[in-house]
Formats: C-alpha cells, structure tokens, sequence
C-alpha cells in the first residue's frame, strides 16, 4: 500500500509528539474527574489506542458503532448508530473520540445521543479537523491537526472501508487507487 499512497501527510513521529500533547492536556483537563473516553468506530480505532495510552488518568473506555451515509464528496445526511454504550454515563464527564469531524453532523448526532443519558459534560476529541467544510456549529475541545478538503486515508480513515490498516495517513489519489484493482 505504500506504494499507492506515497508519503505521510503527518509524519508518525508528528503523530506522536501531538497525540502525547492532547493526552498531556486531556490528563489535566479532567485531574480528579470520573471520566469515560468513548470512541467511535470504526475510524477512530487506532487514533483511540494511542490517545488512551497516553492519559494518565483511571479511565474506563467504551465505544460505539456508527456510521454517516457519505460518499466521498458529500457530507453525510443521516448517522446510524449500531451499538449502545456498555457503561452508565450519567452524570459523569464523556470525552467523545472521532477520526475526523468533516461537516460536523456525525458528531453533532453523536452528542445529542449522548446527552439523552444526562452525562456530568460531553466533550469531542478528534484527531483531524476540517474547519472549511462545517455545516454546523460544533465545539471540538480537543483538535490533532487541522487538514485541507483533501480526502484522507490511514490510521484508522477508510475508502470504501478499504486502507484503515495504513500505518499513517496519506491523502487519497484515485488514481493509482484504481490501477490497483
Ligand atoms: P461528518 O459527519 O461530515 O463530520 O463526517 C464525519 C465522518 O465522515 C468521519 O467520522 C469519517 O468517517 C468520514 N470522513 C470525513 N472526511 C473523511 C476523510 O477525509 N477520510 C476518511 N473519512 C472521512
Ligand atoms: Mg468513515
């Protein structure tokens, strides 16, 4: 696959050294607080792994599934959920964790969802941003790395739930993409 996609768009050392940054800032944001980290698969599933591991708090993790009807130039229009949190949140703190927040609206769902649970406070963190193609107002606390319109893969970001297993992320070129098949 790395010959398809060619070089990072982050390096994994600048990965890293954010991912420990936000962690750092996490672990001071909720000193003393009961805090659940829910992550949103499937994307956020290797972002999650690093995130949590550099926390240094005691928290519980739990995820949930779910899914924006989105092709790769539209924003999605519904969000489907497919899973139920497995722990009470109810007047603890919830830091939601996101691959990307594109137009906002999965995240945007995915709160509101939350909220019906009466959560202490509910907090977004993504790993990537891309502030130009909001549709919506939404407050993502915690932000990676702010990215162009490009479409990205890796890391856990999927085309077509292909190339989550890319080590890092890379923009996407259809066109060696298609020579591949
Ligand atoms: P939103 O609802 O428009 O904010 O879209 C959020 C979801 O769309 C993310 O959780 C991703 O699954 C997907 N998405 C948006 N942009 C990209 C991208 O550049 N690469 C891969 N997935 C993306
Ligand atoms: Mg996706």
């Amino acid at each position: 696959m790395a010959e398809i996609f060619g070089k990072p768009l982050i390096t994994q050392e600048a990965m890293r050294r954010r991912i420990r940054e936000l962690g750092k800032q996490i672990s001071k944001d909720y000193q003393g607080k009961d805090l659940v980290v829910v992550g949103v698969l499937k994307g956020a599933y290797v972002f999650f792994a690093d995130l949590v591991r550099v926390i240094q708090l005691p928290i519980q993790i739990d995820f949930l599934i779910a899914k924006g009807t989105k092709k790769i130039d539209r924003p999605a229009r519904t969000v489907k959920v497919w899973t139920e949190l497995t722990e009470k949140i109810a007047r603890r703190h919830v830091l939601l964790v996101e691959d990307i927040v594109d137009s906002g609206l999965t995240a945007q769902f995915l709160v509101s969802q939350l909220n019906k649970h009466k959560p202490a406070s509910i907090a977004v963190c993504t790993l990537l941003s891309k502030p130009a193609n909001r549709q919506i107002e939404i407050e993502v606390r915690y932000v990676g790395f702010e990215v162009s319109q490009a479409y990205i893969v890796g890391y856990g970001l999927d085309f077509e739930q292909k190339y989550r297993n890319l080590p890092y992320l890379a923009k996407m070129d259809p066109e060696p993409v298609q020579k591949e098949r």
